[in-house]
């Protein structure tokens, strides 16, 4: 049987935020859950993940045990107090930390194939002055222990550097543990002093390489953004291999999440937040910001769009420019294309919404709804004040304030009748051209 012990109680510190690193979000993800789901692939018997005080009843620890780490005196004080919750038929433990959110399951395979005492996890670093700590390894590649930079600044020369992930007999750990002590300089027991107990104790120890942007670690905001950009690297070109055409991909952000579907356009700048659903077909122009909608096949929506909360665009309906829907159904061919904001409505198939009109749809405590039917024409610079309801086929004249329900095939219109003063401009003209001269 095998475990997997998660390490997330660290302070963070070098983070500088006021959010548990282990919680900052990756391409819309937590970088803890990204580990989580990538660990799938092990099929543990046990995941334990070590957390904070703070993190111990979060959402997402629901199917995993949680060991607290009141104080975080390091990660090898954190592997002893996890250790004592595994199962007694647990012969395998992987430990992973919970900042490394761009893993690959296919790494986590290859350490599993190993069938050493103790196995680490390695990987060639271009940048000497990175921070990882190094392997050690004897003329036979055996790994003998691991030098953090931090204590000794001549191992910083060693290019292979620890990815912060292992595997571990769990027979060994219960010998080697207790001999963990703290680290002098730092106040902390470090879970990488057990390699060189292991090679000291003969048992036999390992190396297993992995790409090094596998197991970017993310200590600081910094690193967070390059793992970001990785993240969106790989989401992107996974939805290009799948048919999605992007004609910038480096200027658009896709949450993980994304669902989009072969043959739909995407234009620069675009963000593409979490809950998107976009069916094949539809296209996404320039700058559009969109979060929980989806996106019905042969759907146009932007340049300057903003749809979020719970939207929906139906099949060939066009969403223009500096147009802003929130929660609401756009049903199929209906037009907003010009600087409208329509929120907790429905728009019924083929209706056009002139530019500039608006749906009322909050008096500051309650929200209310708008339901515009099929066929209908709202003229431009239209307000409705929700709760309200207009018929099918109906129009609203342009520039009307419309606060009672329009019947099917109507004309309302509700604005000053127009008045018109002959001659009038030009008097006035001369009167002050007179006062001027
Ligand atoms: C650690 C390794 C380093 C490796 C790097 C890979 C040690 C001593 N050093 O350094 O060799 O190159 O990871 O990314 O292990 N944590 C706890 N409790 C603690 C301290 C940390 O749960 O008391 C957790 C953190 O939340 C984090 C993980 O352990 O998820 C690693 O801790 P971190 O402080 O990031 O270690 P690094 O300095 O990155
Ligand atoms: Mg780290």
């Amino acid at each position: 049987m095998k475990a997997v012990v998660i390490l997330s109680a660290g302070h963070g510190k070098r983070m500088k935020s006021p959010i548990p690193k282990v919680l900052h979000k990756v391409a819309g993800k937590s970088m803890l859950k990204w580990v989580l789901d990538a660990i799938d692939i092990l099929k543990a018997d046990q995941v334990i993940v070590v957390t904070s005080p703070e993190l111990k009843n979060h959402a997402i620890l629901k199917n995993v045990d949680v060991v607290v780490q009141e104080i975080p005196l390091g990660t090898g004080d954190a592997l002893k107090i996890a250790c004592e919750k595994l199962k007694k038929d647990i012969q395998k433990v992987f430990l992973l930390c919970a900042d490394t959110p761009l893993l690959d399951p296919v790494d986590l395979k290859n350490l599993e194939f190993s069938k050493a005492d103790l196995t680490i996890m390695g990987m060639e670093i271009d940048d000497l002055n990175k921070t990882y700590g190094r392997i050690e390894c004897n003329v036979k590649g055996t790994p003998i222990s691991i030098i953090e930079t931090k204590h000794n600044e001549q191992a910083k020369a060693i290019s292979v550097a620890n990815a912060g992930a292992y595997q571990f007999s769990a027979e060994m750990l219960k010998t080697l543990l207790p001999e963990l002590s703290v680290n002098a300089e730092s106040g902390e027991v470090y879970a990488t002093d057990l390699v060189e107990f292991a090679f000291a104790k003969k048992y036999t120890t390992e190396l297993v390489l992995a790409k090094e942007e596998n197991f970017l670690g993310v200590n600081t905001l910094s690193e967070l953004a390059q793992a970001e950009k990785i993240m969106q690297t790989r989401i992107k070109n996974n939805h290009m291999l799948n048919g999605v055409y992007f004609i910038l991909p480096e200027t658009t952000y896709v949450n993980y999440d994304a669902e989009i579907g072969a043959g739909t356009l995407i234009e620069q700048s675009v963000h593409i937040g979490e809950n998107v659903y976009i069916e094949g077909g539809a296209k996404i122009l320039g700058f559009s910001y969109i979060s929980d909608c989806t996106i019905e096949k042969g759907a146009n929506v932007g340049p300057f769009a903003h749809l979020r909360g719970n939207v929906v665009v139906e099949e060939k309906a066009s969403i223009g420019n500096f147009v802003e829907i929130k929660g609401a159904n756009i049903g199929k061919n209906a037009k907003i294309k010009h600087l409208s904001y329509i929120g907790d409505a429905t728009i019924g198939e083929n209706t056009n919404i002139g530019a500039g009109a608006i749906t009322c749809n909050y008096n500051g405590f309650e929200k209310f709804k708008t339901h515009i039917g099929k066929n209908v024409m709202v003229g431009v610079n239209s307000t409705l004040i929700a709760p309200i309801s207009i018929g099918n086929g109906a129009y609203i004249a342009a520039g009307s304030v419309i606060s009672e329900d329009v019947g099917a095939d109507n004309l309302a219109i509700s604005r000053t009748q127009q008045q018109e003063k002959n001659a009038w401009a030009s008097a006035f003209r001369e009167k002050h051209n007179k006062k001027l001269s």
